[in-house]
């Protein structure tokens, strides 16, 4: 085992708010320790084309407000094949990085764990994604402030939907994954969410029909999570279209604003102690792994069982929101 004398640490993937506090945690803290710190730009892709600089305590001074990644981000094919890896890992040589703090989602730890297994070099994930489809965390640093962004825009869209006694679809984000519609449709009050967890067995739009739009009050906001499985919003509009023509339904998909905006006090605390304890498990010399949270405590999870693609939704909130939506 050699030790760690200089890290690197990259953002890949989609942003989320709250990787800027995350990045100033793990080079705050890696410094406390007496380690060298070095930031790689436009994640693997900058590993690839070498994009590096050396980072001291102020290279990361009044950035823990800010949404976005100081470090930019990017999804890298090239870190898919074996000759980009290895390319990666020659730099990571040259520059004398020893081990690597990487920020991202299941794609970026994906990567990280061949990469790693590959070249046997230490890489520890900080779990960064509004999406919250990684397993092992409660939590992941960009989802509570996505959450709250969605609801901010929901109770917006309620005030028009109201005056017009409208029905609207809100689309929100999510990859495969419900948690930002279910617990945003909670959090806003909406009549109904439909995600993609439930998908087989039960026909949502039908059953919503069947329900009846709730009558006690003059609009009706559903929100549907991105999916291919449904069609997200647009789908799920036409189908109503076709099938129950007496309905006039108006679309809004919340897009990328969802990924931006200053982090939430959440996520700028779990940041920063994930960031410290991405430091902590390189000190203690544990490999291929994601730092998390669970029940409050920070938890190391490895990579294999991060990645796994079966987060549960606890499906149970789905009942609490028929009952308070009657
Ligand atoms: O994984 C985060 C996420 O925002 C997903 O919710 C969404 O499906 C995807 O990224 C969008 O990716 P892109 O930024 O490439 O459009």
């Amino acid at each position: 085992m050699y030790q760690i004398k200089t890290i690197g640490i990259l953002t890949s993937g989609g942003d989320a708010p709250g990787m800027n506090a995350a990045i100033r945690a793990v080079t705050r803290s890696a410094i406390f320790h007496g380690l060298n710190v070095k930031g790689i730009y436009r994640g693997f892709k900058g590993l690839i084309s070498g994009e590096i600089k050396e980072f001291q305590t102020q290279s990361v001074s009044n950035i823990i407000q800010q949404g976005g990644t100081i470090l930019r981000t990017a999804r890298c094919q090239e870190f898919m094949t074996k000759e980009g890896r290895q390319v990666a890992y020659e730099n990571m040589r040259k520059e004398g990085i020893d081990a690597l703090v990487v920020l991202g989602g299941d794609g970026t730890f994906t990567g990280a764990k061949i990469f790693a297994n590959e070249f046997n070099v230490p890489v520890v994930g900080v779990p960064c994604t509004i999406d919250n489809d990684l397993c092992g965390t409660d939590y992941t640093i960009g989802y509570d402030t996505a959450l709250n962004t969605i609801v901010e825009s929901v109770d917006k869209i309620r005030d028009t939907a109201n005056s017009h006694e409208r029905l609207f679809f809100i689309e929100v984000m999510g990859r495969d994954a419900g948690f930002l519609a279910l617990n945003s449709a909670l959090a806003s009050g909406a009549e109904a969410a439909i995600i993609p967890e439930i998908v087989t067995g039960e026909d949502q739009l039908e059953s919503l029909i069947q329900r009846g739009f709730r009558k006690s009050k003059n609009s009706s906001i559903v929100i549907v999570a991105e999916s291919d499985s449904t069609g997200g919003a647009l789908g799920i509009a036409e189908r109503l279209k076709k099938e129950h023509p007496e309905y006039d339904a108006r679309i809004t998909i919340l897009g990328h604003l969802q990924r931006g905006g200053r982090p939430s006090a959440y996520d700028r605390i779990l940041a920063s102690r994930l960031g410290a304890a991405a430091i902590d498990a390189l000190i203690e010399e544990q490999r291929n792994i994601m730092v998390g949270i669970v029940h409050d405590d920070v938890v190391y999870v490895p990579f294999t069982k991060a990645i796994k693609d079966d987060k549960p939704v606890d499906v149970v909130l789905m009942d609490v929101l028929k009952a308070l939506s009657c």
